[in-house]
């Protein structure tokens, strides 16, 4: 049997948006339905289709705010079904015309204050003042009321609703206290913005997206995630639920109201906005390896490098380091002109994030030569995104020595150490032999700075994380490594990263990812960043 079976239930503003969706919701588990609305057109529209889905509902027209029609509203209704179990209390003046006119108190006007009240609130204390001793004849019964976000925040211009809705809320507290003991529950639903056909149909897509990056669920409430809530509220399931406010807003209340910022922070730094930097350093070495630098290709490295840019290990004749964009821009050109033969280099994977900038490249001795080696170059960020200081590993001179002999690069001591700290992380299941690979390579004082904030601070804390990875994916995490580089400084690995959510079927996550470490001296990490090539696919995998 239906769970409201035998029940009867009055909804008010029920010819529309979420009254409407509450008399579906409450007719589907079974109670008799009373479409109660202004509008007696739309009311009985509601009803006829209630009852052609095989529930039962009559429609009445009445205004809440008039005390002599919400009577005989009332009285209808207990004629027609033999009383009443449920009130819900939802009509309130939504009109756009009426709600953009509701603006700051300084300016606001008298009549629109007192005709919101009418229906806000007064609309409700008469429903449930003619509703109670109806209920209170059959034993109690529950009442529910709308309320909104809107009254327990601030609200920036709607100064009468928002205030309406806060006495929403103390009237709820009123009601449940005043009749708890006599078997009535009186509990408020709060929705915060709900995709009701007037919100779809008059708020601007730019508002509805700002609303969606305050709410922490993934999508707006919709009329049924509301009606869902009044029909759990209005069931035996909820019989010790009485005097509170239950919000259905996503979790809009709740946050810290720092939180949209913090996410569009964390998502530029992590690389959502990274795009466009990766755009920017794949031109900008696409024009450093032509064979001259125009104008146009030193105004693009101009756009990268930030004037006091450093490279380390600069030139295929290993002179000391570069320094300064303009002096990095010269050697460029210089290198390109060479008649010793310039080398061809093919831009590959490019990955950035708000700190680093990973290049990867692939140098060749010359058309036909059949010789190529594979180079990393690794750009620090400043804050505005250009590039202090560059590596190249293995550095250039190690390549264009590898060119000219024909002889493959002599792997630097690092890569070894780090190639087996990297094996452990990708099985997951760190036995001792892999933990000391992995203590072999971090620092104590290890630090990784992902794109949520700071990360683990100590090498015990930086394998735990890579533990719990295995464990919240279920153990379909998978690390493939595809190339690893070092020298003194850095060590950088290429990796696939592959993994579901068994608790979010349908999350799937496939994305490359260059994982970037500072070396100290005896080329122990010390620090490190994971620079993906889609970092907002990884965002949405973990969120
Ligand atoms: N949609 C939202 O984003 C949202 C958010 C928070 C709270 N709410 C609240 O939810 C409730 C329903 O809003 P909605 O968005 O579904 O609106 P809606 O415009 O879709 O429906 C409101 C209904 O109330 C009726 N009504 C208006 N004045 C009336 C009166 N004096 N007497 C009888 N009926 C009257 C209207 O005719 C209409 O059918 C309201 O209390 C509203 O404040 C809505």
């Amino acid at each position: 049997m239906a769970e409201l079976s035998g029940k009867v239930a009055i909804v008010t503003g029920a010819g529309s948006g979420i009254g409407e969706a509450s008399a579906r919701g409450l007719a589907t588990a079974g109670a008799k339905v009373v479409v109660a609305d202004l509008n007696k057109e739309r009311a009985q529209a509601v009803a006829d289709s209630i009852v052609a889905s095989g529930g039962e509902a009559i429609a009445v027209g009445f205004d809440t705010s008039d005390e002599a029609q919400v009577k005989t509203g009332v009285e209808a209704a207990v004629a027609a079904f033999g009383g009443i179990d449920i009130l819900h209390n939802n009509a309130a003046i939504t009109s756009v015309d009426f709600m953009m006119r509701d603006g700051p108190i300084h300016g606001l006007d008298v009549s629109l204050w007192d005709t919101t009240m009418a229906v806000n609130v007064r609309g409700y204390m008469l429903c449930a003042k003619h509703v109670i001793p109806v209920m209170l004849g059959r034993g109690g019964g529950v009442i529910l009321n709308t309320s909104s976000g809107a009254g327990i925040l601030g609200e920036l211009v709607r100064s009468a609703y928002g205030t309406s809705k806060a006495a929403v809320m103390g009237f709820t507290r009123s009601v449940a206290t005043q009749y708890g003991k006599q078997g009535i529950r009186c509990v408020s639903v709060m929705p915060g913005l709900t995709m009701t056909p007037t919100v779809a149909a008059n708020v601007p897509p730019p508002i509805l997206e700002m609303m969606k990056r305050h709410t922490l669920t993934q999508e707006l409430a919709t009329p049924d995630d509301v009606a869902a809530a009044i029909v759990f509220l209005a069931s035996d399931r909820a019989a010790r639920i009485t005097g509170a406010t239950i919000p259905v807003d996503g979790g809009f209340g709740i946050h810290t109201p720092s939180f949209a910022d913090e996410m569009a922070m964390w998502a530029a730094a992590s690389g959502a906005s990274g795009a466009a930097v990766v755009e920017k350093v794949r031109h900008a070495l696409d024009a450093r390896y032509r064979d001259t630098l125009e104008a146009d290709d030193v105004a693009l490295l101009e756009g990268l490098l930030a004037e006091d840019a450093v490279w380390h290990g600069a030139g295929l004749d290993a002179k000391s380091d570069a320094r300064g964009r303009t002096e990095l821009i010269r050697r460029w050109n210089e290198l390109t002109k060479s008649d010793k033969g310039a080398p061809q280099i093919d831009v590959g994977d490019v990955y950035t994030d708000g700190n680093h900038v990973v290049a990867v490249l692939e140098v060749s001795a010359g058309e036909g030569s059949g010789r190529a080696v594979r180079q990393a170059n690794i750009f620090h960020l400043d804050d505005e995104g250009k590039a202090t200081e560059i590596w190249a590993i293995p550095g250039n001179a190690v390549v264009a020595q590898a060119l000219a002999s024909g002889k493959p690069v002599a792997e630097h001591p690092n890569v070894a150490i780090f190639r087996a700290t990297e094996d452990a992380r990708a099985r997951n299941t760190f036995g001792p032999e892999d933990i000391g690979h992995i203590e072999r390579f971090l620092r104590e004082d290890v630090r990784w700075i992902s794109p949520w904030g700071k990360g683990p601070a100590s090498r015990e804390e930086v394998i735990a994380q890579f533990g719990t990875f295995n464990q919240a994916t279920g153990g379909t995490f998978k690390l493939d490594i595809n190339e690893v580089f070092a020298d003194d400084t850095h060590a950088i690995s290429l990796v696939r990263l592959q993994a579901d959510r068994p608790d979010r079927p349908g999350k799937h996550m496939d994305v490359k990812e260059a994982n970037v470490f500072h070396l100290d001296a005896n080329g122990q990490a010390y620090e490190f960043w994971g620079v993906a090539d889609d970092q907002a696919a990884i965002n949405n995998f973990w969120t």
